[in-house]
């Protein structure tokens, strides 16, 4: 089904979900459009991880509406949203370190018919060129930071319409973490949309179009990203729900 350019690419509302019987998500509800970048914000334990594991279909959602591409998003489990369009960089995201640059990025194509999984990983290696010199070796060899983009290129060789990227600076140099924000820009140009967490505020800011910030499991705050003040206004968002 064609999407017109105005409606988002991922719309959902109300969204509850958890883990057994505790609930973290009380009714979240969130817009992307296509193309766009928006920072997911939140202190630690707010719920940040399971939006995105909801919206990927690796934990239930036990109420409220997700769609994707005007395409229901429900009880469709993880390959099936990675199969519309919808790449996941789950948080502390690992590589195969005894396999190849090369191999971790066609193991992450799998999904891709066969014919076209060496052109996708060429082409998720343009965006970066410091792993793409290392393509023949050992993920084991790549420092932490290229490790880091080994896992966002892996989102890549999808080429996906929405990459969620969970803390994907976490543990990186103030300079690597500039690199990896670079790559969430040239996404941007093009069109790719981006689902961002980032625990650094102003990083996070200067790469996204729009803000959310969850809090125990609640949308507390939603705003461009430009929009003069923001810390303090998000800071004041999460004292209030405390
Ligand atoms: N596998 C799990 N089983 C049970 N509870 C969980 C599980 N994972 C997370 N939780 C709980 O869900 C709540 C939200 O956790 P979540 O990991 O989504 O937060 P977050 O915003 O991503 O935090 P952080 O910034 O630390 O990554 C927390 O209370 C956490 O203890
Ligand atoms: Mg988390």
């Amino acid at each position: 089904m064609l999407t017109s350019v105005a409606e988002p690419l991922l719309d959902i509302a109300d969204v509850h979900s958890g883990y057994g019987k505790i609930v973290v998500l009380h009714g979240v509800t969130m817009h992307i459009k296509p193309g766009e970048v928006v920072a997911l914000l939140g202190p630690n334990g707010a719920g940040k991880s399971t939006l995105l594991r909801t919206i990927s279909g690796l934990i239930a959602c036990s109420a409220g509406s997700m769609r994707f591409s005007g395409e229901s998003l429900g009880g469709l489990g993880p390959r099936g949203t990675v199969q519309r369009g919808l790449a996941h960089i789950i948080e502390g995201h690992r590589i195969f370190t005894q396999q190849t640059v090369y191999d971790n990025l066609l193991l992450a194509g799998y999904d891709v018919p066969r014919s076209e999984r060496k052109a996708r990983v060429e082409e998720a290696l343009t965006y970066f060129p410091e792993i793409a010199a290392k393509r023949n070796d050992a993920g084991s060899t790549l420092s932490g930071g290229q490790q880091q983009m080994l896992a966002v290129a892996q989102g890549l060789v999808q080429k996906p319409k929405l990459l969620m990227l969970d803390e994907p600076s976490a543990g990186l140099s103030p300079v690597l973490v500039d690199r990896v924000l670079a790559v969430v820009d040239q996404l941007r140009v093009a069109g790719t949309a981006v689902l961002l967490v980032e625990q650094l505020i102003e990083k996070a800011l200067s790469v996204s179009d729009r803000v959310y910030a969850l809090a125990q499991g609640r949308v507390v705050l939603e705003q461009p990203a430009n929009l003069p003040d923001l810390p303090r206004l998000l800071e004041r968002a999460y004292l209030d729900q405390n």
